[in-house]
């Protein structure tokens, strides 16, 4: 065993122990408009589901404050987004969106997705997904400094959408689920095997 103590160890290595241990991680798949009313779609890996009443998630935007993330803008600004669950086939789109883009720039567009609206908040919703979550912001909770802070953002889930196929009443089958996990880096997992991704520039 080898010891890493935080105190003596940079950020980046912490971060790179953490990402490289609690894995495999479930990927939110966060939609948001801006203030502005820009589409924006990006993957978060920080992410969980931490209370079902009322059932609610947490996403964490990393490289606090200093990072530009469109994505902890927009919640901010509007106090919504979605969340749309990442299959294998929805797996390189959902690596496109993960590109830097300006703030101007519609993910939705870019990775060549369908938006279909939310109904109970102003938040788009990828309609390729095989479900997603409208949610409703209910604490954003600054952790850290920079530039390696974080800024996690907890949602309250106001409604489910889920594909009808998947359904036995509110038993989600989960081999149709087909979801992907994301290890370290590039690495991700489908049924039990590991397999990469490179990300966009
Ligand atoms: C699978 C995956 C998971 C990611 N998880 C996170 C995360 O948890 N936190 C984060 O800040 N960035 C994460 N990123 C990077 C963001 O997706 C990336 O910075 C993106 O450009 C942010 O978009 P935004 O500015 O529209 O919010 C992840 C990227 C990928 C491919």
């Amino acid at each position: 065993m080898q010891r890493f103590v935080t105190a003596d160890i940079d950020a980046i290595d912490a971060y790179k122990l953490l990402s490289g241990l609690v894995v495999p991680r479930p990927i939110g798949w966060i939609g948001t408009r801006s203030a502005d009313g820009v589409n924006n779609l990006a993957p978060y890996s920080f992410f969980n589901a931490v209370a079902a009443s009322p059932p609610t998630v947490m996403f964490a935007p990393t490289g606090q404050p200093s990072a530009r993330k469109d994505t902890l803008t927009n919640v901010r600004d509007t106090g919504v987004f979605t969340v749309n669950i990442v299959n294998f086939d929805l797996g390189p789109a959902m690596n496109e969106t993960s590109g830097t883009h300006a703030a101007d720039v519609d993910e939705f567009e870019v990775a060549g997705l369908t938006v279909r609206e939310a109904e109970l908040v102003d938040a788009p919703s990828v309609a390729e997904a095989p479900a997603t979550f409208e949610c409703r912001v209910v604490q954003i909770l600054d952790i850290g400094e920079a530039p390696m802070g974080s800024s996690v953002v907890f949602g309250e889930v106001l409604a489910f959408d889920v594909a009808d196929r998947l359904l036995d009443g509110t038993r989600v089958d989960q081999v149709g689920l087909d979801s992907i996990g994301r290890h370290v880096g590039n690495y991700y997992s489908h049924n039990g095997e590991l397999y990469e991704m490179a990300r966009p520039d």
